[in-house]
């Protein structure tokens, strides 16, 4: 009886260092220390003993029951801590590793005309500034020789904050503003938003988008104009688009001019967008009025120059075939997504 619990004894000792997991070794426990197993069997066999042989043997049998625990015990710890750091190996979570972000969101497409044109402009040399759209009447209309009562002023067309605070109407207050700071040469665009008191509608918005252009230097000519028009045209809507002037009026530009390109749809043909004249009115435009270069204090007979001003909306449309302003205003999910 002392050599077969010894033989169990070894064998549960090889089960136990060979059980790979704390699952086989539960099951291993199981069957070594349930009512089938082989030592309560053996102490079942007990009664078989002589009274003087008993109390050894089950001190025996006790003794190898408490070995077989710590074993189990100690092989369990062992098992419990492989488990769990190869669990940390293998759901390890390299938080450095670099991944490509999903886009969120899309550029609107004013945003997208926005950096173009910045993108053309600043390759010709010149400079982006901005400047307030809650400006000063003297920079909106006075410094650029719109008088008193001259009908732009009126308050049909301009959002008055106070008697001599206006909403900009248009970019050209920073002309104003820039003039007045700085010494020429002077090569700037400048982007921003402007207000005026219309109804929105297919073509008109109260608050729109513009960019001006400025340029003062000696010997600015009418023909640097149309060079840096052409050059502009040319970058937005490839080769082949050229500029048609037509005589126009605006008070700070002498003479004035407002700009055709080639239509960018038909590419002069004639079409649905051009109504069949092959051109389409995009801005206006002029030699800076000398009155207004001295009201900012540069001396006309020293310097010229020349400004423009375009809507980045009318652009937008042109561009992207957008039939409707106010799309460009409802933020509708279907149509930002298509400038992905
Ligand atoms: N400021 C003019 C407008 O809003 C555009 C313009 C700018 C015209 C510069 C000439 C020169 O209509």
């Amino acid at each position: 009886m002392q050599e077969k619990m010894q033989q169990i004894l070894d064998d549960a000792r090889r089960a136990i260092e060979k059980a790979a997991s704390t699952a086989e070794l539960e099951a291993l426990r199981v069957q070594l220390q349930g009512k089938k197993g082989s030592l309560t069997q053996l102490l079942r066999g007990m009664g078989q003993l002589s009274p003087e042989e008993r109390p050894r043997m089950g001190a025996l049998i006790n003794s190898a029951r408490e070995d077989i625990a710590r074993m189990l015990e100690t092989r369990g710890a062992a098992l419990k801590k492989e488990e769990r750091a190869r669990r940390l190996r293998e759901e390890a979570v390299d938080v450095t590793e670099p991944r490509a972000f999903a886009h969120q969101g899309t550029l609107h497409p004013i945003s997208l005309v926005q950096a173009e044109l910045v993108d053309i402009f600043t390759g010709m040399g010149f400079e982006v500034v901005e400047g307030p759209e809650v400006e000063l009447d003297t920079y909106n209309f006075e410094l650029l020789n719109l008088p008193k009562n001259h009908p732009a002023r009126d308050a049909q067309d301009s959002f008055y904050i106070e008697d001599n605070i206006v909403l900009r109407t248009h970019t050209s207050p920073v002309q104003a503003r820039t003039m007045l700071t700085r010494k020429p040469p002077i090569r700037i665009v400048c982007p921003g938003r402007v207000y005026r008191a219309d109804e929105l509608d297919a073509t008109h918005s109260p608050v729109f988008h513009q960019m001006e252009g400025l340029v003062v230097d000696r010997d600015v000519t009418m023909g640097d104009l149309k060079g840096t028009l052409d050059a502009f045209a040319q970058g937005l809507f490839g080769e082949g688009i050229t500029t048609r002037f037509h005589p126009s009026y605006f008070p700070f530009t002498e003479p004035s001019a407002e700009v055709d390109l080639t239509c960018m749809a038909c590419r002069g043909k004639g079409c649905r967008v051009c109504k069949g004249t092959g051109w389409i009115e995009i801005l206006g435009c002029g030699m800076v009025n000398p009155r207004v270069l001295s009201m900012c204090g540069i001396d006309p007979d020293v310097y010229t120059g020349f400004a423009f001003g375009m809507g980045l909306e009318r652009i937008a449309m042109l561009k992207y075939g957008i039939s409707d302003m106010r799309l460009l205003y409802e933020g509708d999910l279907r149509f930002l997504r298509q400038f992905r």
